[in-house]
């Protein structure tokens, strides 16, 4: 089944984490509507800001290869809790699937969408009435 593929891939995702100054590793999965999974795991830096999430770094790998409508993403992290996406996790979300399942190891049939997580969203393409066929297909 995809979604046990998807969660043993976000797990592996984790394994890579590089992660020696928080000790939290995080691995994601994301799906593609054509059923291709891209993974990321989360990537510190001494220099703390510079530190980029597992989701983001899923999600971007995907869309630099050409894929822009996504289905599912699984979430996996070193914690016993399960754990939510960042903040900014969630609104470079919500710019490219606002209506992707969420899933979080830990939480068993509960699925969250980004717009679930992210009320009130900052929609540039609405604020500023950008040209909306500009944007990277929603899911
Ligand atoms: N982290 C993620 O990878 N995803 C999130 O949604 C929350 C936080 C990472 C960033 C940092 O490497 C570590 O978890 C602790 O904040």
């Amino acid at each position: 089944m995809v979604q046990e593929e998807l969660l043993e891939r976000s797990k592996q995702a984790m394994n890579m984490s590089y992660s020696p100054y928080s000790h939290f590793k995080v691995g994601a999965s994301i799906l593609t509507q054509t059923g291709n999974i891209f993974t990321g795991s989360n990537i510190e830096n001494a220099s703390y800001s510079l530190s980029m999430c597992a989701e983001r770094v899923a999600l971007f790998k995907a869309l630099s290869e050409g894929h822009s409508v996504f289905t599912d993403l699984v979430i996996s992290t070193s914690s016993s809790v399960p754990t939510f996406p960042c903040g900014a996790c969630r609104q470079v979300l919500f710019e490219f699937c606002a209506d992707i399942k969420i899933h979080l190891t830990g939480i068993a049939g509960r699925v969250y969408t980004v717009r679930d997580l992210l009320p009130y969203a900052f929609d540039a393409f609405q604020s500023f009435e950008h040209d909306i066929s500009m944007k990277k297909s929603r899911c």
